[in-house]
């Protein structure tokens, strides 16, 4: 049996998460949230004090266990929703995600995860380099303070304590590390289609991929 896929990629607060969720559900597929997996390694290496800029003290990554249930990441048996989401991840995750033996060991987890499951996942490289086949590429994107307010919201209902100007700063800081680090960088796939999130309502953006989503599978499976 062929496992299918559908991989979206794109800035922090481009509606990633949100929609893939709901396409997962609808589709019944797997949600596989990749940032989860970098903002908990970076969380893992906090808690180890181990050296951030030092791509040679991520060693642990070969002992540590990352298992989705219901599209939360559990690491080490713990679920990581709310501590990933802490301001010390959020600040350190970019570097960490630049690490290539960082990078390789996560992205060959994430292929590990796609051969046995239907699954959507998320991320900056999941059309470009973990699912380079995968049967529909989105990218979204949003202008700055669009997202900004998004993830506002999303971390004044976990309780963080935070401004929207702070997140725009933070934002736009990884944005920039996110796409200019020199291995697998944030970048639309060239057969990926690209949607502006920023005045859309998420579940029309949702009900327009399913339906381009489902086209695709069925013409496959003629
Ligand atoms: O999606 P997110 O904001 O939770 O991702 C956190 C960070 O992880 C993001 O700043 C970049 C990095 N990341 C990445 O480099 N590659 C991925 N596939 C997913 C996330």
């Amino acid at each position: 049996m062929s496992y299918h896929a559908l991989a979206i990629d794109g800035p922090a607060g481009a509606g990633k998460s949100t929609i893939a969720k709901l396409l997962a559900n609808k589709l019944n597929y797997i949600y596989i949230d990749t940032g989860a997996m970098y903002r908990a390694t970076t969380y893992k290496a906090l808690s180890l004090e181990v050296d951030l800029e030092d791509p040679k003290e991520f060693d642990f990554l070969d002992t540590t266990e990352f298992i989705f249930k219901n599209g939360e990441l559990y690491m080490d048996g713990v679920n990581m929703t709310s501590l990933n989401r802490s301001k010390v991840v959020a600040d350190n995750v970019s570097l960490v995600a630049s690490h290539i033996p960082v990078r390789n060991k996560l992205v060959a987890l994430q292929q590990e995860i796609a051969k046995g499951n239907h699954v959507v996942m998320d991320g900056r490289d999941i059309g470009t380099v973990v699912l380079k086949n995968a049967d529909l590429k989105v990218f979204l994107t949003a202008t700055v303070s669009v997202r900004a307010k998004r993830r506002y919201e999303e971390l004044k209902n976990i309780g963080r304590n935070i401004t929207i100007e702070d997140i725009e700063e933070e934002i736009k800081k990884r944005d920039l590390y996110d796409s200019s680090r020199e291995y697998n960088p944030l970048k639309k796939a060239d057969d990926a289609i690209e949607i502006d999130t920023s005045d859309k309502d998420i579940y029309q953006v949702v009900d327009l991929l399913y339906k381009k989503y489902i086209k695709i599978i069925n013409e496959g499976e003629l």
